[in-house]
């Protein structure tokens, strides 16, 4: 486990904007500032169509990562249940493609169910491996920036085990700040876990 000071040292060694990470420089407040991403990525609305292929990699992560704090696989049928009780207009589900081929997927998701939190959202962000560094992820956030912007949420979450460096570096790039560490809140592979807090404010 590395302490985010840390992971904010190795994000500024592999980033041309590290020299901004590393001074925690606050981000804009809109979503103008964010970095172009390739237009070859396709960002659209999930559809049921695309729930197989979707938590087939949500389950790859569990199964191999500390990405998500569950060893247990989610079924198919588990899985389309929750999509089809989810509010899309306020909590999106978004499919990366690169010509045709599923590459990742996007959620913003309801941090709280206690009303003032409505206009606060967690974002998750997964791409299928052979499709890594190819600027799907900072398509898919790029997006969901503009989306949670959209709808008029106030503020995106995201919590982040901190052995995750790909996606720490990801939300640092795309403006978000770190808020602090959770230390030892979660446990997985018989190892206890420290998690970063991250936050992007889109408007006061
Ligand atoms: C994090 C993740 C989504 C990044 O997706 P990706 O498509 O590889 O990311 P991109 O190629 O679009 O990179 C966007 C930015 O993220 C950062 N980044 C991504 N992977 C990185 C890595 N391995 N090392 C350092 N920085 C990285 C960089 O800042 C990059 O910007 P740059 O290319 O201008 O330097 C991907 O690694 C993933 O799915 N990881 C496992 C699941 C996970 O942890 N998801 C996040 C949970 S919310």
């Amino acid at each position: 486990m590395l302490p985010l000071e840390r992971v904010v040292v190795y994000v500024a060694r592999t980033s041309a904007q590290g020299a901004e990470v590393l001074e925690w420089t606050p981000p804009s407040p809109g979503p103008a500032d964010l970095p172009t991403v390739s237009r070859e990525v396709l960002i659209r609305p999930a559809t049921l169509t695309d729930l197989p292929a979707v938590n087939k990699l949500r389950n790859h992560y569990i199964a191999t990562s500390t990405a998500i704090y569950t060893d247990q696989p989610t079924p198919d049928e588990v899985f389309r249940c929750t999509f089809e009780n989810r509010d899309t207009t306020r909590h999106p589900m978004t499919i990366a493609e690169i010509a045709g081929q599923f590459a990742g997927y996007g959620m913003l998701s309801k941090h709280d169910e206690k009303c003032g939190y409505a206009a606060t959202v967690e974002d998750s962000v997964y791409v299928d491996p052979k499709f890594h560094r190819q600027g799907v992820g900072g398509a898919i956030m790029s997006d969901l920036i503009h989306r949670a912007d959209a709808i008029g949420h106030r503020c995106i979450l995201a919590r982040i085990d901190t052995n995750q460096h790909p996606s720490l570096a990801l939300h640092l790039r795309y403006g978000f700040t770190p808020v602090g560490i959770l230390r030892s809140a979660g446990e997985k592979f018989g190892r206890v876990l420290d998690v970063a807090l991250l936050q992007r404010v889109i408007f006061k």
